[in-house]
């Protein structure tokens, strides 16, 4: 009989015959995937595994730290944390078209990764989080045409420039089967649960030029979003939630002032897979609360709609 335990101690067995004495570095992005594959391959081979964390600086609220503690501090994995923000909000200044965010994030995340790792003496492993859907939807879409939907930024040809080999423990689960895994691992149940976040971050969900007024802005009303989602008890049944700040400033008043500023999209999807999604259902009562607090909380954004889009014909994210 199939079980989750037996998936873990066979996965196990599989990295220590693969890897035998030799070093393996890791990525880690602070999403579910990478840190279930990085918890399952230090539990096969402990301290030959070291974690690389690339901070592009397009991370949510907070969320740079909350890798750092959980990883170095809960886990003793040996992290590093490559702290490259500069470099890349530099490289994406004026950058507006969404395919070019990807390709800069990629290639520069590549760069920094390829920097850091290869200071890492003896290594001749590259462990990456690849999920099925992930090898799927870089071939094919619904069974259509083989075409790249979008770029994914998994670290493609990367091993091969290295000289590394990879390993790639969850190549064969979907979504669901990876937070199973990362229970049976012993990772905590907020973590496990959180939503799945794209490798471009917030690149994408700032549509037009990326400024870091916008990125903070964005921040800050993504963390009341989400906050308002927990509040309601609402976090588990959304696949993914976030903000999107627009390329737009409107007007409004705010006490007996005018305002011009940004105006922001809110999204909530339900899906099984992220191949298809439905908008989630929130009641208006919940989306009024929302916008008040949002506009209320968050210096910048005098606007929030929310988008009813289904995928298809609409992707989850707006770029
Ligand atoms: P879309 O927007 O294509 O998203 O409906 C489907 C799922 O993929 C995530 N996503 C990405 N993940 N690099 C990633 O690592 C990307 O470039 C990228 N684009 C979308 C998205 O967050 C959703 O979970």
């Amino acid at each position: 009989d199939w079980t989750m335990a037996g998936y873990r101690d066979e996965a196990i067995r599989k990295i220590r015959e693969q890897v035998g004495d030799k070093k393996v570095i890791c990525g880690l992005s602070g999403g579910v995937d990478s840190s279930v594959a990085a918890v399952l391959i230090h539990e096969a081979i402990g301290d030959q595994l070291t974690c690389v964390f690339v901070d592009h600086g397009l991370l949510r609220l907070n969320e740079a730290e909350e890798v750092v503690t959980m990883f170095r501090d809960n886990y003793n994995i040996p992290l590093i944390h490559a702290d490259e923000s500069e470099l890349f909000l530099g490289a994406l200044e004026g950058v507006s078209d969404p395919e070019v965010k990807r390709k800069t994030i990629g290639r520069l995340f590549i760069d920094v990764f390829q920097r850091y790792a290869s200071a890492i003496e003896g290594a001749e492993f590259l462990a990456q989080g690849t999920l099925y859907p992930d090898v799927i939807e870089s071939v094919s879409f619904s069974g259509g045409p083989s075409v790249t939907i979008k770029s994914h930024h998994n670290v493609g040809g990367l091993p091969e420039k290295m000289g590394l080999k990879l390993v790639e423990p969850l190549r064969e689960l979907f979504k669901d089967e990876v937070r199973a895994l990362g229970r049976e691992l012993g990772l905590p149940d907020k973590f496990i649960g959180r939503h799945p976040f794209p490798g471009p971050g917030l690149a994408i969900r700032c549509p037009g030029e990326i400024t870091r007024e916008k990125l903070d802005i964005l921040r800050r009303a993504d963390a009341v979003f989400i906050d308002q989602i927990r509040r309601h008890g609402l976090y588990d049944e959304i696949w993914q939630a976030f903000v999107a700040i627009l390329p737009v400033r409107t007007v409004g008043v705010m006490g007996d002032g005018r305002t011009y500023d940004f105006a922001c999209a809110l999204r909530a999807v339900t899906s099984v897979d992220g191949m298809t999604a439905d908008y989630y259902p929130f009641t208006h009562e919940f989306l009024g609360e929302t916008a008040t607090r949002i506009i209320n909380e968050v210096k910048g954004i005098n606007r929030c709609t929310y988008d009813i889009t289904s995928k298809p014909p609409g992707t989850i994210e707006w770029e």
